[in-house]
């Protein structure tokens, strides 16, 4: 499992490019930006060097939490899975580059791509000292036509990007994403609207042949129903520069995103269940609320149940857990 938290060349490489450049300007940056995004706007209010850099000091940490999260699940489900290139399409600093290179050491080509040149030049600043990352090609331009000539790549990823696009244009990049690979991760902000679009790419491309190998136990129909939603939240620590562009006071912040890994072949045997909440532990029982190969499940650990009551005691919200066996699924 790879940690949630910056490496510490990526830190280094943060803390290098702030240095000469004002904390709280960067804080009041970031504050514009996080109001744009939350008003509904994106990545277009990011335009100067300054900009990218208040960016990434406020969100890079987040998104490099959340990504890595997922790409561990995905790694859980399929130990065997060892890309050698990795295509990361509205790339941003780089976030989910970063995070896939921890997470696969098999990694040895990087290709980006993004529409955003400041975004695009702090990425490059940032990989000037990796060895790791020191064959990336990062290509400036709108993604679906740099997609058409692309290489195909052995991991497709695009981390909190869809967002970014209008609806119709989404499934089109989506297709041009699963058109350049066995393996697409797509991770969103865990939000209803972030979830909604997880799960309309997830529909649209199982209906093209693809097959989830997480967060779901399974290529059917999701059975959660409005207004509840399927995420997960990824706790990672916050360094003393983050915290001051954040203006927060703890030091560690919750990411909470929605994802979903899909691939061409069929997963072979389900026998996990996906943990959706944290697990309630009581004194006489545990209940954990898992999305089952059958569907949904509030499952019911008895305490006299002591080595299955021992086993839940240690599953947390996202886990991929043993299934049990101990209660009908409520829905499917
Ligand atoms: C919220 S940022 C996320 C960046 C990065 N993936 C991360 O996780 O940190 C969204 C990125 O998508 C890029 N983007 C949005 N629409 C795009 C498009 N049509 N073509 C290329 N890049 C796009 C933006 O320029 C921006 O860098």
């Amino acid at each position: 499992m790879t940690s949630p938290d910056l490496p510490a060349e990526l830190k280094a490489a943060l803390d290098g490019k702030l240095r000469g450049f004002s904390r709280s300007d960067a804080a009041g940056r970031a504050a514009t930006i996080s109001k744009t995004y939350r008003g509904g706007g994106n990545s277009g209010a990011i335009r100067t060097e300054a900009d990218a850099l208040a960016y990434a000091l406020a969100r890079m940490p987040a998104t490099y939490a959340a990504v890595t999260a997922s790409l561990n699940a995905l790694a859980e489900i399929r130990p065997d899975f060892a890309p050698k290139n990795l295509l990361d399409v509205g790339a941003g600093p780089g976030t989910a580059t970063w995070a896939a290179a921890e997470a696969f050491s098999s990694l040895q080509d990087f290709a980006l791509v993004d529409a955003n040149d400041a975004l695009r030049s702090l990425a490059l600043g940032l990989v000037t000292d990796s060895f790791r990352l020191r064959h990336i090609d990062y290509e400036r331009g709108e993604a679906r036509s740099l997609l058409a000539n692309a290489d195909a790549a052995d991991l497709v990823m695009a981390s909190y990007m869809i967002g970014e696009i209008s609806e119709a244009e989404q499934w089109a990049l989506a297709e041009a994403m699963w058109a350049k690979t066995n393996d697409t991760l797509v991770v969103e902000p865990g939000t209803p609207a972030g979830y909604a679009r997880i799960i309309a790419l997830r529909e649209h491309l199982i209906g093209r042949g693809a097959h989830v190998a997480a967060p779901c136990p399974h290529d059917g129909r999701c059975p959660l129903e409005p207004p509840d939603w399927c995420h997960f939240s990824q706790r990672l620590q916050r360094s003393r520069a983050h915290m001051q562009v954040k203006s927060a006071e703890v030091p560690f912040e919750d990411e909470r995103f929605s994802y979903v890994a899909l691939t061409r072949a069929p997963v072979e045997e389900r026998r996990f269940s996906r943990v959706l909440a944290q697990p309630d532990i009581g004194k006489v029982e545990i209940s954990a609320k898992l999305c089952t190969p059958d569907g949904l499940s509030l499952a019911k650990i008895p305490r006299r149940a002591k080595a299955d009551y021992a086993s839940a005691r240690r599953w947390r919200w996202g886990d991929a857990v043993e299934r049990l066996n101990l209660s009908r699924p409520t829905s499917d």
